[in-house]
């Protein structure tokens, strides 16, 4: 079994590069068809950077848009519970259709602050894309419009997602050895 560093953990793959590639065109798949019009695509920065340069390369809708928020709730392996808006978003958001890319959904404490943050918009639509999705761990009632692939609670660094910021560059997705 292929096992990383990183600070003081070790990790083992968990997704390689060519599974979550499928995952991906599978997603962008599911949302060119789902009938939406001059979507505008909204990033959650800094985890998804990957999983958005490579869904939006795979997206056939035309006039799509992307753009970027910043949010933080993770320190180490843990979620601290609250959510900080750091970078925010400028353009008018009235009769667009919405759709957030989030590397990941575990607590479901950053959706939550996401969709206080686009209430009273006046969007035509808003939906949720993310790449990975942790059931057991997620507290919140709110609906998940798209989901790549639901993995046990384990804590997973690569292809985007940090251990204090570090691993976001690996190809693979790894999980925390136990
Ligand atoms: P939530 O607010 O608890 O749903 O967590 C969402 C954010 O926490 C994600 O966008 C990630 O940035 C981070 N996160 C959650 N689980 C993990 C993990 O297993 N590895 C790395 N980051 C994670
Ligand atoms: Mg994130």
């Amino acid at each position: 079994m292929k096992t990383i560093n990183l600070h003081n953990k070790t990790f083992e793959i968990f997704i390689p590069e060519t599974e979550i590639s499928a995952i991906v065109h599978s997603l962008a798949t599911a949302i060119n068809n789902s009938g939406v019009e001059k979507p505008l695509f909204i990033a959650v920065l800094n985890g998804s950077f990957l999983f958005a340069a490579d869904i939006m390369r795979k997206i056939t809708i035309p006039n799509a848009e992307i753009s970027f928020i910043k949010l933080a709730s993770y320190q180490g392996t843990q979620s601290t519970g609250t959510v900080n808006e750091l970078i925010s978003l400028t353009q008018n958001l009235k009769g667009r259709n919405i759709i957030i890319l989030e590397d990941i959904i575990d607590t479901g404490n950053t959706l939550e602050k996401i969709i206080e943050l686009f209430q009273n918009k006046e969007l035509a639509s808003f939906k949720t894309a993310t790449l990975l999705y942790k059931p057991d761990a997620y507290k919140k009632g709110i609906p998940i419009d798209y989901i790549g692939k639901s993995i046990p609670n384990d804590f997973v660094v690569g292809y985007g997602l940090d251990y204090e910021e570090i691993g976001r560059n690996l190809p693979h997705i790894y999980k925390l050895k136990n």
